[in-house]
């Protein structure tokens, strides 16, 4: 059934009603648009728009409707236009008269502003879920790792030791400001478009804070022309996946290149690798990888929803259909990548030998040396300088700080004494480092007891 065959007086092409219909997409709204409608039937109703008689008739056709969509028992029909058209059709079919009114005071297009503002609510709680998992399997690697020594980078070569919990910690706090982006968009965008109409509302007696109230909305929308139009918080919801996929692929290129043979620090679990088909010798990071090529598909949407809105001229315009299939592939691929991450996280093992012995070699105690000095009243950029010459002369001998001799030492600097030995080893150049936000385990165990409690929410 068409819902504007009136002012026609031909069938519209085959090809035009393909090229238009939304129905084999946005069929994923049929428990919000059901929900909407009961809202404003409800809303009718207390208004003296509907009977009392009419909304219950209203009412049990509706959730009939639903109760059969979910059971099975009535199908989508993928001729209809789009699911509101759909679930009217099938309401008049089932409940004749009364089903004509269930548009009574609506449009569509405060109707689908609605619809994906519920479906696009409940998918940032489902995020949510999935970055509190995350962050919680992260926390767990912390307080298992406080003391698991591994070298810190800077371009790539290794800069200075600091401890797995160290390193976690760091993506602990960037999943928690993604955390915190959700929330901010969800109070952003709560507020309820029903009752806009197709853009200038309706001369109808609404109570649009009373549906705004029966669907869990903070209030109504002030202006009913951006009602129909807005679709920030779409962008904004994109960005900030945007901003979470960009996390999880920096995660995943490091543990793909830890997993490396090269690398060798940690292992994945054999559940989360593949094979190939002809080296039988492999273990692939395939999950990582995938993670990772999938962000370029949710910068895309963002991009793409962007570039579609520049130009729409107010109010509601076609073109704002295409933002369906694109937020549904970002938020499902999000989704998708989250919940597989964090399988891969909890189960991956760590070479803590292999880690500990990487972060001993590579000079990562050079600064620590050099520390040792000015500790001794060298100024910090002489102490700079000689430890370069002590450097140098490691890498002629091929041997690290550690193994130099007090002889060697004192004939660069008169300032070492054998306690240079202890102030450059592993363990005190990573408990020394204290300082709010620093790698020591004394730090990171409060921490990791502040990362517990934010975690509580
Ligand atoms: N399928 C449409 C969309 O997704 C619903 C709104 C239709 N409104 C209209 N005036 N044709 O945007």
């Amino acid at each position: 059934m068409k819902l504007w065959g009136g002012r026609f007086t031909k069938e519209e092409n085959a090809l035009v009603n393909q090229f238009n219909a939304s129905i084999s997409f946005d069929q994923r709204f049929y428990r919000q648009d059901i929900r909407g409608s009961i809202a404003h039937v409800t809303m009718l109703a207390k208004q003296g728009i509907l009977t009392d008689t009419e909304k219950q008739q209203i009412l049990a056709g509706l959730e009939g409707i639903l109760a059969d969509i979910e059971n099975g028992t009535l199908d989508v029909d993928p001729s209809a236009e789009d699911i509101h058209s759909f679930v009217e059709a099938a309401l008049i079919a089932r409940i004749g008269e009364a089903g004509k009114k269930l548009h009574t005071g609506r449009s569509r297009n405060d109707q689908v502003a609605l619809d994906m503002k519920l479906y696009i609510r409940d998918e940032i709680m489902a995020l949510d879920a999935l970055i509190k998992e995350l962050l919680q399997t992260i926390l767990h690697i912390i307080e298992e790792n406080l003391e698991t020594f591994m070298p810190g980078f800077t371009h790539l070569q290794k800069a200075q030791p600091v401890t797995v919990a160290h390193h976690f910690g760091a993506y602990f706090e960037m999943f928690l400001r993604d955390r915190s982006r959700l929330s901010d968009i969800r109070k952003r965008m709560n507020t309820c478009p029903l009752g806009a109409g197709a853009l200038a509302g309706t001369t109808y007696p609404l109570d649009r804070e009373y549906t705004a109230s029966l669907l869990d909305f903070d209030c109504a929308t002030r202006n009913s022309m951006d009602s129909v139009s807005d679709r920030d918080y779409l962008i904004e919801l994109c960005s900030a996946m945007a901003t979470m996929m960009m996390h999880l692929s920096r995660f995943s290129e490091e543990i793909i290149l830890w997993n490396s043979n090269e690398y060798q620090f940690v292992e994945l679990d054999d559940a989360y690798s593949t094979g190939s088909s002809i080296m039988p010798q492999k273990k692939n990071p395939d999950i990582a990888e995938l993670v990772r090529g999938k962000t370029g598909r949710v910068y895309g949407t963002l991009v793409s929803i962007l570039t579609t809105m520049k130009g729409i001229p107010l109010a509601y315009n076609k073109d704002m259909q295409e933002d369906k299939e694109l937020i549904f592939d970002a938020v499902d691929t999000t989704k998708g990548c989250l919940a597989l991450f964090t399988g891969m996280l909890a189960t991956i093992k760590f070479n803590q030998q292999i880690m500990k012995k990487s972060a001993m070699n590579g000079f990562t105690n050079a600064t620590d040396a050099a520390d040792y000095l000015v500790n001794h009243g060298v100024p910090f950029r002489d102490a700079h300088g000689i430890v370069g010459q002590l450097v140098l002369s490691c890498l002629e001998k091929g041997i690290s700080l550690d193994e130099m001799s007090l002889e060697e030492y004192r004939s660069i600097s008169p300032v070492f004494e054998e306690d240079i030995y202890e102030a450059i080893s592993l363990e005190t150049c990573v408990e020394k480092r204290t300082t709010l936000g620093g790698p020591a385990p004394s730090a990171m165990r409060e921490i990791a007891k502040e990362y517990q409690k934010l975690l509580e929410v």
